[in-house]
């Protein structure tokens, strides 16, 4: 969502504020500005449009001479995008960005307007501004100002804010939403999320709940949340800027789809001990604790909570315990039934989606043990919940997941083994099969597919134009046709919808049509006779079968259009094969259609509002 850069230091502080804006197109936005203090004036560019439309806006007005400044990617809520409702919004002597939203920002906007105050904007961040400029004026203390005016607002926030009469330093403030005080050679910065600041520093600290930041040139004090002044413990990430590059691939996503065999492997190998059986323990997650769990609740929300459906399964099967999957948002307003041994799994890449921090501050409130499965190191998730198994993928640019959910299918295949181990409903043959199959088959089976890209460019070119596509399944391959369809959708926005195969004849098979593109995933031998039946019934009303099946099915000519034959040496192997196949056909779509891949319209990448 929204992005935040800022920074003061020694050196021309725009440029940096563009090259940080770019790294943070990523997570999807809608308007872009920036702020620069030039003497003791605050000199405001600010548009609708990509960040190009800004690069003009300062090519016919430079803004030079600047050493402090901040910047945001804003992806609208309250109010269109425009040139207006873009940030950084100034009121009075306050000159700020925001993340997040102000949710009582009606009640403190009618009593600012009471007050005299005119609003431009239809944004909660002007009346956000329009609070700490109130405050400001009166105490004439920054600090004193934020503490005072956060102390009304409701809702989630990270502010990166100029002060008039501060020259040199910025303000910043977070809650509920992620902000990182970083420290480079040539001053401080501040930033949404470390990508932003690649290029020019790799040491951080993640900002708490309530802490508020004033960083100058030379120096940055920090206060906690009740006040007091605190030395921050800055630490150095491992990403490097590489990891922010396209690194010769047209887009994000698909450089990401091909990091996804090391990923897989470089995912669960940490977790193998030296008899190669799943061992979770230096993740807090050991034998004793997975021995006690007697039923699981998986949280999440788009692809994670699809690959919540997945881990489900595995849990179920290769532990045996109940494990049962919520859409993060809907959690807290049905509420389930559990157990003090039932476990709250949370699943997220950002480990910032608000829907499902929600969820886990639900669940930690009824005191339910709760247990993360996040990519992003150090993100409010993970930091919040009791125990965290990172899925090491790297940051994921594209907006779309596709390493990212890689990662957490093969972390929950893992985990539900190292579970199985632990109560004794899995042997240790039975776990070291599921490592053997993620750590070795699984990536060598992704390389295979990988290297069949015409086959799934060609599958592509027969769904660009149709208003309906379908992806069936049985069990597992059910699940990943959820995720399949949303691949599909999301990017090229070619309507998709995932059915149980046997599901499609109580109703929605009345839409298919002679032509009409179903994507039939058929990976598990078991169910492949009653798939096959699916699949002929939608064939005999005129589908454009594509037909995902292992290499020793047994399907005969007229049965489909078209057939994507997976690797079958273990069933870890033929699921994710099948998932490189179903990004790669929705990648290729998107790109035959002309479509804005790595930055699908509407989205962003990380949700951070309810
Ligand atoms: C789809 C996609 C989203 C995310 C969802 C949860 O490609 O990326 O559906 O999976 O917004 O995000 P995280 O995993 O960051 O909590």
């Amino acid at each position: 969502m929204c992005g935040i850069i800022g920074y003061s230091g020694t050196a021309n502080a725009v440029p940096k504020m563009m090259k940080g804006l770019s790294l943070l197109e990523y997570r999807g936005y809608d308007s872009v500005g920036l702020a620069a203090q030039v003497g003791d004036e605050v000199k405001l560019v600010k548009c609708k449009g990509r960040i190009g439309v800004l690069e003009e806006k300062l090519r016919d007005a430079p803004v030079e001479g600047s050493s402090c400044a901040i910047g945001h990617t804003r992806w609208a809520t309250h109010g269109a995008p425009s040139d207006v409702n873009a940030h950084p919004h100034r009121v009075g002597g306050v000159t700020l960005v925001h993340n997040g939203i102000i949710e009582n920002y009606k009640a403190l906007a009618g009593a600012l307007e009471a007050q005299g105050v005119v609003f431009a904007s239809q944004t909660d961040t002007e009346v956000a501004a329009a609070l700490i400029d109130a405050c400001y004026r009166r105490t004439g203390d920054p600090v004193a100002a934020i503490r005072q005016a956060t102390a009304h607002m409701r809702g989630a926030y990270a502010f990166g804010i100029l002060f008039d009469g501060q020259k040199g330093r910025i303000y910043a403030v977070r809650r509920g939403s992620p902000l990182i005080l970083a420290k480079g050679q040539d001053g401080y910065y501040i930033a949404s999320d470390i990508t932003a600041l690649l290029p020019f520093t790799r040491e951080y600290h993640a900002m708490d709940e309530g802490e508020i930041v004033c960083l100058s040139g030379q120096t940055a004090t920090c206060y906690d949340e009740k006040g007091d002044t605190f030395t921050p413990v800055f630490q150095k990430t491992t990403l490097t800027p590489e990891a922010a590059q396209k690194g010769g691939y047209p887009h994000f996503m698909l450089k990401e789809i091909y990091e996804q065999p090391r990923a897989a492997a470089g995912c669960v190998s940490p977790r193998v001990n030296a008899a190669g059986l799943p061992d979770f323990s230096a993740d807090g997650v050991d034998a004793a604790f997975l021995s006690g769990v007697r039923q699981v609740h998986i949280v999440a929300c788009g692809s994670a909570v699809h690959a919540g459906y997945l881990g489900a399964r595995f849990f179920e099967d290769i532990a045996g315990i109940p494990a049962s999957v919520y859409i993060a948002s809907e959690y807290r307003y049905h509420p389930p039934l559990s157990g003090e041994k039932t476990l709250v799994l949370v699943i997220s890449q950002s480990g910032e989606t608000a829907d499902t921090l929600a969820a886990l501050r639900y669940a930690k409130e009824k005191g339910l043990p709760t247990l993360a499965v996040v990519n992003a190191v150090e993100t409010t998730i993970a930091r919040e919940a009791d125990r965290r198994v990172y899925t090491y993928a790297g940051p994921e640019i594209a907006v779309a997941t596709t390493k990212g959910y890689c990662t957490q299918v093969a972390a929950l295949w893992a985990l539900a083994a190292a579970a199985g181990l632990a109560n004794g409903h899995a042997d240790a043959d039975t776990a070291r099969a599921v490592v053997k199959g993620l750590v070795e088959d699984a990536p060598a089976a992704m390389k295979t597919m990988l290297a069949q890209r015409d086959t799934f460019a060609a599958a592509a070119k027969g769904l660009a134009d149709h208003e309906h596509v379908f992806y069936i399944g049985r069990g597992a391959d059910y699940a990943l046709a959820m995720e399949a369809a949303l691949k599909l959708k999301e990017i090229s926005y070619v309507h998709c919808e995932a059915y149980a195969a046997g599901e499609l004849k109580h109703g929605t098979i009345s839409l298919i049509e002679p032509g009409t593109p179903v994507l039939v995933l058929a990976t598990d031998p078991a169910l492949f006779e009653k798939t096959e039946s699916n699949l002929r019934e939608v064939r005999s009303r005129g589908a454009y079968v594509i037909l995902l099946c292992r290499e020793d099915a047994a399907v005969t000519a007229d049965a489909a259009d078209r057939v994507i034959r997976l690797p079958q040496t273990s069933p870890a192997a033929t699921l994710f094969a099948a998932l490189v196949a179903v990004q790669c056909i929705a990648y290729e779509t998107a790109v035959f259609l002309g479509c804005d891949v790595d930055r699908p319209r509407n989205l962003a990448k990380s949700v951070t509002v309810e």
